[in-house]
């Protein structure tokens, strides 16, 4: 398989303070959604595992999504070491595969701005859950470019226009779109200062 700009940097990934951080917020605000142990979630872009796993036990199963095999190695590892019976590691990317279950709850942190067609993969996540269900979606704000500098491979968005996303997401026929702000990044810009960097998490359900 074509290794792909997270493959190379999964070993690493838990090894950034700040992303454990921001993780850790986003995790946090996902909590506070009615969760139930009946709850059958996919958190898409799950990486190495580091919001998806703090949730797990509070929900039925988790099919934790990504495109990188790479990914999906360390979150396996995790899921063996941890004795995890109910998280479920998939190699899926959906501007091109299909999924063919349907979920109560569908989360994903940090991924939406990786993502060449937001429009196909948020119809995607329409279509791949229950009426009723949930969907949360955390990501940067709106910024200049600057989150990515050392990095810029791979990266299709810089940030989201809230109000622009939400309008997307209640045409697909979400309802109760619901925004605050998870998290703020500082990180130093490439002048050496140091520049704060919002991330939403805006929630939404479908339609019963
Ligand atoms: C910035 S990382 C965030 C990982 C994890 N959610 C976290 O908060 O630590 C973005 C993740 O999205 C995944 N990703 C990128 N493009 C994707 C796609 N088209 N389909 C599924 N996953 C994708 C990457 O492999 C990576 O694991």
């Amino acid at each position: 398989m074509v290794e792909n700009r997270f493959d190379t940097v999964a070993t690493d990934w838990d090894k950034d303070k700040r992303r454990l951080e921001l993780a850790n917020a986003i995790s946090a605000h996902l909590a506070l959604l009615p969760l139930h142990v009946g709850m059958r979630a996919m958190e898409y872009g799950c990486g190495t595992g580091l919001v998806g796993l703090n949730l797990a036990n509070r929900l039925a199963s988790l099919v934790a999504a990504d495109s990188s095999s790479g990914m999906l190695e360390i979150i396996k590892a995790k899921i063996v070491e941890m004795g995890i019976k109910n998280v479920f590691p998939c190699l899926l990317d959906l501007h091109h595969d299909d999924c063919d279950q349907d979920f109560d709850l569908i989360f994903s942190a940090m991924t939406l701005h990786h993502l060449s067609d937001i429009d196909v993969i948020l119809l995607k996540f329409f279509q791949c859950l229950k009426p009723g269900g949930i969907l949360a979606i955390a990501d940067l704000d709106e910024e200049d470019g600057s989150f990515h500098q050392d990095n810029p491979e791979g990266v299709m968005h810089r940030g989201f226009n809230r109000e622009k996303l939400a309008g997307d997401i209640r045409k697909l026929g979400f309802f109760s779109v619901q925004v605050s702000t998870a998290h703020t990044i500082l990180k130093k810009n490439s002048k050496g200062a140091e520049m704060p960097y919002s991330v939403f998490l805006m929630t939404a359900m479908k339609e019963k």
